[in-house]
């Protein structure tokens, strides 16, 4: 699918919906990189929207500017760089009392540097601090300096009902952990987004509850690696292992998942992301299980070298990842499977890289997000191993992954054909009118002439035709 094949583009995104209040102080936010940010960003929507604030569309208007970034790779920091330089003209041109904040991964690992060496922004807020913004915000009108990064072992916005900026009325993010401690080498998210910590799964179920009585048929349950979900009471997971708890009371992923499916089978669950050295066969039984789980899973690689899969730190080897696909193909046949990968990383060698073909060959993944390795400041990789591989052969073989990723979709997509799915309609296709777009349980974007239903609708879909994108097809 080529909207899933991303070769190191960095996409950020305007809200698309705005909402007003009775206040009269508008903000405009953008948010950068992954699916936790946009959610992270309707937090932030709500925590300010009390202290009066009403989101635009329209930057020049806007009293408060905010951008939630990523620092996954030196791209996406360079592009929110750039962004920021445009607000400051903006802000030169229209509107001199405009407050630009930065929000996000680039606000925890650079900090003060933003405000005080880059003077790019006034406010500087990490992914744990966003409580703290009106007060920031007030702050900075009095002349003071806005920054708050202090990481928590506790905070999950649990108490915060998100402000849905996503605009579809049917599909939301409900996020059920907060930071990573699997401390993958390359990885930066362990320290812009701090300790790993889940969300009270009482208030998970009340939100997906609120949500259907929205009209929202699907939620995707966010984390940066979900089966590490844990509930004990509370806090880091790290701490569970010293203190006493009620074990029947504890929450893993497998029994959240489960929970969450039983709230209402008109409601479709995803997931994202999985980790393959967390995830265990309960969580594959809860999917199989369930009609309303959808048939799709996200489980990054990253590699297929188990030399590289150690210098990585993930956690498994090669062959320990394939069994886990085989568990996987075995208990749900038609599950769709994606993947992340890193071409280039340190040491990789052309024979690592043969070996990363040659799983992709056996699992034939649906689709796949593919990335050149891009070293980052004060990780376990920067600091231990040199980033060694030429820049054109990270390229090179990166183009090569690619390649074999769009034929393994298009055969994906083609065996779809004559076959008739269940899809949620989701709005209107871009390209017209007539059409609708929506998913099928394998995540596989489907567009059919409309007929006589709405966004929100189920719909079964006969299949007649398709590009490595997009499933074409009619209602029936
Ligand atoms: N360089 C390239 N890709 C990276 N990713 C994470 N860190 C890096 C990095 N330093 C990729 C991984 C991860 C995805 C979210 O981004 O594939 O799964
Ligand atoms: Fe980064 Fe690894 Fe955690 Fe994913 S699992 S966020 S790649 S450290």
């Amino acid at each position: 699918m080529l909207d899933k094949i991303l070769d190191e583009k960095v996409q950020g995104t305007a809200l698309k919906k705005e909402f007003t209040t009775n206040g009269n102080k508008k903000m405009y936010i953008e948010s950068y990189g992954c699916q936790m940010n946009f959610s992270d960003s309707e937090i932030v929507a709500s925590v300010l929207s009390r202290e009066g604030f009403c989101t635009t569309k329209i930057l020049e208007e806007a009293n408060l500017v905010l951008i939630n970034t990523c620092s996954i790779r030196d791209k996406a920091e360079q592009t929110v760089r750039n962004r920021l330089k445009y607000f400051q003209s903006v802000k030169k041109k229209y509107n001199k009392k405009m407050t630009v904040g930065v929000l996000g991964c680039m606000a925890e690992r650079l900090k003060e540097k933003l405000l005080d060496q880059e003077k790019l922004v006034d406010i500087v807020v990490g992914p744990d601090a966003y409580r703290d913004l009106p007060k920031l915000v007030k702050e900075i009108e009095d002349g003071k300096k806005g920054i708050n990064v202090f990481l928590s072992l506790e905070e999950t916005y649990a108490d915060i009902n998100p402000i849905r900026l996503g605009g579809n009325g049917v599909t939301a993010f409900v996020s059920i952990t907060r930071g990573c401690d699997n401390m993958c080498t390359f990885c930066v998210v362990p320290y812009t987004r701090g300790r790993e910590r889940s969300r009270d799964p009482k208030s998970i179920i009340k939100e997906c509850e609120e949500l259907i009585k929205l009209g929202y048929k699907e939620v995707t349950l966010l984390g940066q690696n979900v089966d590490s979900y844990l509930w004990y009471g509370g806090g880091a997971k790290k701490n569970y292992k010293n203190i006493t708890v009620d074990e029947s009371k504890v929450w893993d992923f497998a029994k959240l998942l489960d929970e969450v499916a039983k709230i209402n089978p008109i409601l479709r669950i995803r997931f994202s992301t999985s980790n393959p050295q967390d995830m265990t066969d309960q969580v594959i039984d809860v999917i199989s299980k369930h009609k309303n789980i959808c048939n799709y899973i996200h489980l990054p690689v990253q590699s297929g070298s188990s030399k590289i899969l150690k210098l990585m730190n993930r956690g498994y080897s090669r062959q320990e990842y394939l069994i886990l696909i085989d568990k996987i193909k075995n208990k749900i046949p038609d599950c769709a499977i994606s993947m992340d990968m890193i071409s280039g990383f340190c040491n990789e060698t052309e024979d690592d890289h043969l070996k990363t073909l040659s799983l992709m060959d056996i699992v034939k993944y649906d689709y796949g997000y593919m990335f050149k390795y891009s070293e980052r400041p004060n990780t376990a990789a920067a600091k231990k191993l040199t980033d060694n591989i030429l820049e054109k052969t990270k390229q090179r073989r990166l183009t090569e992954i690619i390649a074999k990723q769009r034929e393994h979709s298009l055969m994906h997509m083609k065996k779809r054909i004559g076959n008739s799915y269940e899809v949620l309609i989701e709005g209107r296709s871009k390209k017209s009118s007539q059409f609708y777009y929506g998913r099928t349980t394998h995540n596989a974007t489907v567009v059919f002439k409309k007929q006589e239903k709405k966004v929100g609708d189920y719909v079964n879909v006969k299949i007649q035709d398709c590009t490595s994108a997009t499933l074409i097809g009619e209602i029936i």
